[in-house]
């Protein structure tokens, strides 16, 4: 079907590196099955890093091999570093996503080097996946982390981002996230910055990853689409956030995000109601986590029907 937009559940990655309680691999693959029925395409579903550094993704080998095994969906998998990317190339993810930070107080916090030190890794991958024809169909994007703001040193400016998305460009990133990884943005700056970052990267595209943690992460889905972007990560209920940020809360919540975008007459391929089978999972699995989102607790308002629906039975 036709989407206008893309929106991509991050839940499995980032939703679950903050959560101590450690969710068995087959919850999260049923997990991802129950919003695959939804019509949820894009799913992030683990990172390869050291079981030590977050336990929660000690199997994330298993999680991703049998992700490749449901049909129709894109896989993801975030890597901070060579190793990890290593592993990705291994396992065959369709999508390897390196992070790194443009403030670099978070870059050492978060993957214990230097942001320039995490650029020139970065242009390894990159060239690590183009030097071996088995890999050329694995896609590298790269999150530039606190693009927005970060707990530990405050306001990002603005050409700080864009000088290390050029950065990126140059070293042959594919698909690129600015997050917001500490809920820091309000809609003027979001839009300011994906205005410049879309122009600039012209083909890539420039996808959104808001947090929620001071309650402007829709009306920043707004600004950012008014900017021209069509790509948008959310979380299933609303979890998430970045144990190596302080204060980091959980992601916009996926089925209000879908409520958002569909009401703006923008096609998801998302049907809202089936994500409630997603989320009874997750609930069940996860009974002590603060779960979010307003949509499906209210239900859909009276005659309400989703661009999807409407696009669907033409
Ligand atoms: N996956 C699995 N094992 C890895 C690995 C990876 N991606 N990277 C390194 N290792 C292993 C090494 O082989 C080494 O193992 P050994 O002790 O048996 O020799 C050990 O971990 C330490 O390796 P080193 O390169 O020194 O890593 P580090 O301790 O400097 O940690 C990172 C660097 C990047 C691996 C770590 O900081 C990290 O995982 N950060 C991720 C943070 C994150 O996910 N944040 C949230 C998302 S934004
Ligand atoms: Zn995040």
């Amino acid at each position: 079907m036709q989407r206008d937009v893309i929106v991509r559940e991050v839940g499995p990655r980032d939703g679950l590196q903050l959560v101590k309680e450690i969710l068995p691999t087959e919850t999260k693959l049923n997990w991802i099955k129950a919003e695959k029925e939804a019509g949820m395409v894009e799913f992030e579903v683990c990172s390869f890093v050291p079981p030590k550094v977050i336990p929660q993704f000690s199997d994330a080998r298993a999680v991703a091999g049998g992700a490749l095994e449901i049909p129709g969906i894109r896989v993801m998998a975030l890597s901070p570093n060579i190793k990890g990317a290593e592993i990705a190339f291994e396992v065959g993810v369709h999508v390897l996503n390196y992070v790194l930070s443009v403030s670099k107080t978070h870059n050492e916090a978060n993957v214990r080097r230097s942001r320039e030190q995490s650029i020139a890794d970065f242009a390894e991958i990159v060239k690590m996946r183009n030097a071996d024809p088995n890999l050329k169909h694995i896609k590298i994007g790269c999150g530039l982390a606190t693009a927005l703001g970060c707990t530990l040193e405050g306001d990002v400016p603005e050409d700080e981002t864009l000088r290390v998305l050029e950065q990126v460009l140059e070293a042959g990133v594919e698909e690129v996230m600015l997050p917001d990884t500490v809920g820091y943005a309000h809609p003027s700056q979001v839009r300011s910055l994906f205005k410049k970052a879309i122009a600039i990267a012209g083909d890539v595209p420039v996808i959104t990853h808001f947090h929620d943690t001071r309650g402007l992460g829709l009306a920043n889905v707004l600004a950012a689409l008014e900017a021209g972007a069509k790509h948008f990560d959310a979380s299933l209920a609303g979890l998430g956030g970045c144990p190596f940020a302080p204060g980091a809360t959980g992601n916009i919540v996926m089925e209000d995000l879908v409520f958002l975008l569909e009401s703006e007459g923008l096609t998801t391929g998302i049907d809202i109601e089936k994500l409630r089978a997603a989320r009874e999972i997750v609930e069940a699995a996860l009974p002590d986590e603060p779960k979010h989102g307003r949509i499906l607790k209210a239900g859909l308002p009276k005659g309400f029907t989703p661009a999807t629906t409407l696009i669907a039975a033409e």
